[in-house]
């Protein structure tokens, strides 16, 4: 079975302009060099180029490049939405779906969180699926019966060989941006049961080929708990991606969680 390398995120959001998303960009590019853990920088649009121009100016370019968004349709009249391949053309190799803020600030349904899944594995980008329930629905107890929702909806029709490039996002809306972390064992049991929706899905295999990374609070000084929980298999980084300091200190911390799977 094949085993899970973390994979951290930075998603740095409707933040940084051109000479600080240069600055931040490089201090990554060097110090998370050579680690055992996948990362990937998620600039705002305008500065994919810059920063893009960063990491491939690495001597071993490691750090992926992300967008934070992309639209399903290739081209046409869409004002202000970005397709695959001009998102390609810049060299990011990676997108989120579904992030909470777009989901809840921007309206996006289910159907359109699916389409653009869809339309990013069909030109082989990896897409990193955000999920998570709201306070009142943890309140309610429906924890993980949204998480298993948004992941049936998310994942429809996605081909089980495309599932190599699908990362999924565990984010409880409650804790991202609000200094409010979930336990590292809500984050676990939440997290296994996500997988169990994903072995129901694709089959154990696949499921346990997943890697389900936590988003919510995440800091340097509590990654490490978090991602020595069984199912956490890294992080989705906000708030503390835009600090280099506070970033590679959660890269570290997931470089040296154990391999799970
Ligand atoms: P946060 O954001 O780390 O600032 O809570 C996480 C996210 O939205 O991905």
């Amino acid at each position: 079975m094949a085993a899970r390398k973390p994979f951290v995120g930075g998603n740095w959001k409707m933040n940084l302009h051109t000479a600080e998303a240069h600055a931040l960009a490089r201090s990554v590019a060097t110090s998370c060099d050579g680690r055992e853990v996948d990362v990937a920088i998620f600039p705002a649009f305008p500065y994919l180029a810059e920063v893009g121009t960063v990491l491939q100016g690495q001597p071993q370019p490691g750090v992926m490049l992300g967008a934070q968004d992309v639209y399903h349709q290739s081209n046409g009249a869409f004002t202000g939405e970005v397709s695959v391949t001009m998102l390609q053309d810049l060299n990011v190799t990676v997108v989120l779906a579904g992030h909470s803020e777009r989901r809840h600030v921007l309206g996006e349904s289910d159907l359109l969180v699916n389409a653009k899944v869809r339309a990013a594995l069909k030109a082989g980008l990896e897409v990193i699926l955000c999920i998570g329930e709201t306070l009142e629905q943890r309140e309610a107890g429906q924890t993980d019966a949204v998480n298993a929702a948004q992941l049936c909806y998310g994942l429809a029709g996605v081909d089980p060989a495309q599932m190599s490039r699908v990362t999924i996002a565990y984010e409880p809306v409650w804790a991202i941006g609000t200094g409010r972390t979930a336990t590292p064992q809500d984050a676990q049991d939440a997290h296994k049961a996500a997988r169990g929706m994903l072995g129901h899905l694709f089959g154990a295999t696949i499921a346990e080929a997943t890697r389900i990374q936590y988003g919510g609070s995440v800091k340097a000084a509590n990654a490490a708990e978090l991602f020595a929980q069984p199912d956490i298999d890294g992080g989705l980084i906000g708030g503390a991606s835009l600090k280099a300091e506070e970033f590679i200190g959660i890269v570290e911390a997931a470089s040296n969680a154990t391999v799970k799977g």
